[in-house]
């Protein structure tokens, strides 16, 4: 795994432009806009405006998936984000306040490895592009934790192109990753994602881990990448 001061290196760097960067390199993989691909999450939620709910929000980044909850959630539905890297939530605490939420959404600094919260305390856990910088099974152990029987749990993620299970497939992801770098990120980043882009799974992966954690009903949708040796988009669903 990626070390987590790799991580809070990169995305501190990152968190001025963070929105800006999803929404150009989702729109170059998958023909989405940022906030199209956060709406698909979000209606895998399935929300009823007429119910309160606790939602947590895993590796809420800039805290653009509370903001978008905070529309579709009833009003008196509570939010929680939590993400390891400060310079993120400070950069979505000030959004936060400008979309005149903060009585609603709460951001916490700690690591999905270890959430400060009680047992079986949110109806709904959604976590948007953020596995694969983790201890995947770790992370699915304490998300299973912190949700109620009967809670939903929703994940957006990448998944791998087939292609890259290949010898030559992995090969051609390096020198990707390779000039991708030359034409966008910073050196930390790379650090940061180069292992993140070994760290996918694919739908079938993700059903048997889903399930070892006691997870049921598992739906997953995958969305192709309009090149073949993009990652596909996966949305994951499950009941606790
Ligand atoms: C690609 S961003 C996703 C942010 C947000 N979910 C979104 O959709 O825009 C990944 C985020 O994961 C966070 N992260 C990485 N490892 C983490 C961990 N162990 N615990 C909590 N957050 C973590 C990073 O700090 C970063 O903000």
């Amino acid at each position: 795994m990626t070390d987590d001061g790799i991580i809070v290196d990169a995305f501190t760097e990152l968190a001025p432009g963070y929105e800006e960067t999803m929404d150009r390199e989702i729109r170059s993989v998958w023909g989405l806009s940022y906030d199209q691909f956060v709406e698909r999450l979000i209606e895998a939620a399935s929300l009823d405006e007429s119910e309160v709910n606790a939602v947590l929000d895993v590796a809420t980044g800039t805290a653009f998936i509370p903001r978008k909850l905070a529309e579709k959630a009833g009003a008196n539905s509570r939010i929680v984000g939590l993400d390891i890297t400060q310079a993120m939530l400070e950069h979505g605490q000030k959004m936060v306040e400008t979309a005149g939420s903060s009585s609603r959404i709460q951001l916490v600094c700690a690591s999905a490895m270890a959430m400060p919260f009680a047992d079986g305390f949110f109806d709904v856990v959604i976590c948007g592009l953020g596995t694969h910088h983790m201890d995947v099974p770790r992370m699915l152990s304490e998300m299973r934790r912190v949700t109620k029987t009967g809670g939903t749990l929703v994940i957006a993620e990448a998944g791998p192109a087939p292609l890259w299970r290949s010898f030559l497939g992995s090969a051609l992801l390096r020198i990707l990753l390779f000039i991708y770098r030359l034409r966008y990120m910073s050196a930390v980043r790379v650090q940061a994602e180069q292992e993140a882009f070994l760290n996918l799974h694919t739908a079938a992966e993700w059903r048997t881990m889903l399930s070892g954690f006691g997870f049921a009903d598992i739906d997953v949708v995958e969305f192709r990448a309009h090149r073949p040796w993009y990652p596909c988009a996966l949305v994951m669903k499950a009941v606790t």
